[in-house]
């Protein structure tokens, strides 16, 4: 394939990647997104492996058949409440990679001109630097994710003054790199700080914050592959990586301002980190009242209005066909039922949305947190199914608490919460919930599917 041929397919996958973006940013256009960027890297991958200047061709088949095989198995296997650790893991990826092309570009420059030779060497030292600190910060987030990881924050002493001090040292690195026009011993020092540093910045972010985290490092990743796209002279992938690392950065700084934290606290690294105290921690803070599914059915068909906050939890039980059921069933008999939905319910942006989707949930009943968050004083019924630090008051209460300035459902507003959950355990901020002993409250215990199974059985007699 000639070189005008390849820019000319490069020019149209990039164009595939915008469209596949824009189709991301809407429910009812997912799919097609979905299909324009599968479009889009047909033709990059097609357009890159068959173009003049690539050689060894069956190593490449061999090296995708290898990756296709482990990437379909484990996109067959993943639950979708484990996508998350999934994206971070396949973050880190990006990061190795743009960590291994730099080490080889500074190998095998290949035909850089020697009045680009000072701009090569410092395209290769920030293409390890982003690199270095994308993989290892995506590792401890993956691990984080899946529990492998304590999800409470690191707190070594000056963490500030270590990231900093770690910047301005690879800084330094980086003059010395360049003065002594390319040395091993700078590249090499600065990877091992660089590593460190992606480690402890994200090792001191605490729990709840993850989801910012695993966008951050998707903005990362991108940036990643923007700085092997300069190394490699290739044009796609710099284009690629450019959108990825300004779409991952925006989607940050929605999260950010949905979840009141600072943009830049984030990129530092350090927030999430206050100490747990009191009422931050896991143990109960008051007493609790259970009830059994017979009473919440007889709740709801008194209820005139009913409003339900998925979490995490629904997602696991898979209860949401149950919940469907429910609301249909509520609603035929003249209830007002309503979803609130919080931006970081579940594992991943969109998560409940998606879900509710899948069971046929209309759309015009789901209602985002600041949509909904005045109507709860003038509720009957909230059922907060599988959700934890989406419904906990001490966020508002407590400044010492982890998730202390997160907006919230406020559910406690309306004139009874009922809670399905299958222990007093605390959730993924791994701190306790007042909520659940208020005196409006009832605690409903068990698996969230099996619980609202027998209130719609319930409901039907
Ligand atoms: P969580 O705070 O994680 O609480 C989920 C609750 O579901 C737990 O209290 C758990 O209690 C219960 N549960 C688990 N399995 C259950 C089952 N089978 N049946 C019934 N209950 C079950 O959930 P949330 O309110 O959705 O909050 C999400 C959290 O995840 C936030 O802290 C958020 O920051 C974080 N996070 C979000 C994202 C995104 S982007 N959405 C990404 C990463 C992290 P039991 O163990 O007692 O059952």
């Amino acid at each position: 394939m000639s070189q005008g041929l390849v820019t000319a397919a490069y020019i149209v996958a990039a164009i595939c990647f915008i469209f596949s973006l824009a189709g991301l940013s809407k429910q009812e256009t997912a799919k097609q997104g979905c299909y324009s960027g599968i479009v889009g890297m047909a033709i990059a991958l097609f357009a890159t492996i068959f173009s003049e200047t690539v050689s060894g061709l069956g190593w490449i088949m061999l090296a995708m058949i290898v990756g296709a095989a482990v990437g379909i198995h484990k996109a067959k296997k993943v639950e979708m409440t484990e996508m998350p650790e999934l994206i971070a893991l396949l973050h880190s990826f990006v990061g190795l990679a743009a960590v291994l092309v730099g080490f080889n570009s500074f190998i095998d420059a290949g035909n850089v001109s020697e009045d680009m030779h000072t701009i090569h060497l410092v395209e290769v030292f920030l293409g390890v630097f982003i690199g270095a600190v994308t993989f290892t910060g995506s590792v401890v987030a993956f691990g984080k994710l899946n529990g492998k990881i304590s999800s409470k924050p690191l707190q070594l002493p000056h963490k500030h003054k270590l990231n900093a001090a770690a910047l301005l040292v690879s800084f330094i690195l980086l003059l010395c790199f360049v003065s002594a026009d390319g040395s091993w011993f700078a590249l090499l020092v600065m990877t091992v700080i660089a590593l460190a540093f992606g480690w402890h910045l994200v090792a001191s972010i605490g729990g709840a914050d993850m989801p910012v985290v695993v966008s951050m490092l998707n903005s990362y990743s991108g940036w990643a592959a923007a700085a092997a796209g300069f190394m490699l002279s290739n044009d796609l992938l710099i284009v690629t990586g450019a959108l990825v690392g300004s779409s991952g950065a925006i989607l940050s700084y929605i999260m950010c301002q949905a979840m009141n934290r600072s943009f830049i606290s984030v990129i530092a690294g350090g927030f999430g980190s206050s100490d747990a105290a009191g009422a931050s921690g896991s143990e109960e803070v008051g007493e609790y009242r259970e009830v059994q599914a017979a009473e919440v059915a007889a709740m709801l068909k008194d209820a005139s209005s009913v409003i339900i906050t998925p979490g995490y939890g629904m997602a696991v039980a898979q209860a949401q066909y149950p919940v469907a059921e429910i609301t249909d069933l509520l609603r035929k008999n003249g209830t007002e039922v309503r979803f609130g939905i919080h931006p970081v319910a579940g594992r991943l942006p969109g998560h409940m949305n998606v879900l509710l989707a899948e069971a046929k949930v209309p759309y015009d009943i789901v209602l985002e947190m600041d949509e909904i968050n005045d109507d709860f004083a003038e509720t009957d019924v909230v059922l907060v199914i599988g959700a934890n630090d989406t419904v906990n008051p001490a966020a508002q209460t407590d400044p010492n608490s982890p998730i202390a300035g997160m907006p919230v459902l406020e559910v406690w507003k309306a004139k009874e919460v009922v809670v399905f959950k299958r222990s007093m355990n605390t959730g993924y901020a791994g701190v306790q919930n007042p909520l659940f002993f208020n005196e409006n409250s009832v605690m409903c215990f068990g698996d969230a599917k099996a619980k609202v199974d027998e209130i719609l059985a319930e409901l039907k007699k």
